[in-house]
């Protein structure tokens, strides 16, 4: 650290460290840095900020920038050599290590009919948000799942997984959302390739969201014994989602600040899906200007359904469907539904498991101005 970045970190104020730089102090800082050492005054203020200084930035990764960049992708490498092609939706403050925001990565993947990625499994946790196509189906540890447009589908860590398109489908897109960057962060990643490179189907297709899917009712004999760390059930489809969405929204407001969310839950513990990773779907009903807050946790949220814009940190972000913007960890925020007939619905997910598990999830409204940001620009 040179003079001028301490400079930049001295406070004056009581508690805090404050010390200015004398030839004496100076020798002593680099005879320190020679032995590995360093003086905790000179970075006291920058490594213990007041409140959270996240590196990522709030960023909008425009459908209409990002399917044309995807669709190109086949032309140009085979699922073969690129192992899967994906587009990485990357953070500017977060290109070190690959995150769309905070510990989240996301990408959007795409394969053509007839092609399969191979089995392999991770410590991260993974999740699928399905875009656009038919015929896409993940396999889970032996359950294949059928998927479409709008639903949502886990790859929970450590469990053996594999995706493809039937021959009979058409060309998928989806988004992979993971918790690689935490991974990496608790020097915790594994990676390993799946022997064969196909798993065996040995269950029922969809089993888990026939058993599971009911919601209030549960399979007994099998919810007694369910000790894994995620969702026994793997696959929550739109149609459904959006339906209870809409129950939901003829009898309630919701959230001031979120309209009508709903978390998917394990149905098991009705806790989050997976231990690192949570997940909603949010419906704003028609003109809905939601107040705003701020709190701890990163999300990446991806419009499922209308068009509007988000105000973040006093920015404007109009959004469309299928566009993918992230809110970073206590930055401002408020959603707005540009319609005054359509619902809009906002898929999101998110690290709270993680901030809640370890007690450092934090969260204002913003009081003044109505709850209201005031927008300074519009990106
Ligand atoms: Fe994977
Ligand atoms: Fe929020």
């Amino acid at each position: 650290m040179d003079k001028l970045e301490r400079e930049k970190y001295r406070e004056d104020i009581a508690g805090r460290a404050n010390v200015e730089d004398t030839p004496e102090l100076v020798a002593y800082y680099d005879a320190l840095e020679k032995k590995d050492m360093g003086a905790l005054w000179t970075v006291a203020n920058k490594i213990e900020p007041w409140h959270p200084q996240p590196t990522s930035v709030p960023v909008i990764w425009r459908w209409a920038d990002v399917r044309p960049a995807i669709l190109r992708a086949p032309d140009l490498v085979t699922p073969e050599k690129a192992g899967r092609r994906v587009i990485m939706l990357v953070n500017p403050g977060r290109r070190d290590v690959s995150a769309a925001v905070g510990h989240l990565y996301t990408g959007i993947q795409i394969m053509k009919a007839g092609e399969a990625a191979s089995a392999h499994r991770h410590q991260a946790s993974a999740l699928r948000f399905i875009m656009e196509g038919r015929g896409a189906y993940t396999v889970v540890d032996g359950e294949r799942m059928t998927l479409d447009a709008g639903d949502f589908v886990l790859t929970p860590n450590g469990t053996w997984h594999e995706h493809g398109v039937d021959a009979s489908g058409s060309t998928c897109i989806w988004q992979d959302g993971l918790d690689i960057p935490l991974m990496n962060a608790l020097d915790a990643g594994f990676y390993e390739v799946h022997p064969d490179l196909r798993q065996a189907e040995t269950e029922t297709t969809d089993i888990s969201q026939r058993l599971y899917g009911a919601g209030f009712v549960q399979p007994a004999w099998l919810r007694r014994d369910w000790n894994k760390p995620y969702s026994p059930m793997m696959k929550f489809p739109w149609v459904e989602t959006y339906a209870a969405l809409r129950r939901a929204a003829e009898v309630s407001d919701g959230s001031p600040y979120d309209g009508i969310i709903m978390e998917y839950v394990n149905p098991v513990t009705g806790g989050p899906v997976m231990p690192t990773t949570g997940a909603t779907m949010q419906l704003l009903k028609p003109g809905m200007h939601t107040r705003a807050h701020r709190h701890t946790g990163s999300f990446v949220y991806q419009v499922a359904k209308g068009q509007g814009f988000s105000i973040i940190d006093g920015v404007r972000y109009d959004w469309q469907e299928r566009d993918i913007f992230v809110v970073p960890s206590w930055a401002v925020h408020e959603h707005a539904n540009a319609s005054s007939t359509e619902d809009a619905c906002l898929f999101t997910f998110n690290d709270l498991p993680v901030m809640r598990a370890l007690g450092l999830y934090r969260e204002t409204a913003v009081t003044d101005n109505g709850g209201h940001q005031n927008i300074s620009s519009k990106a």
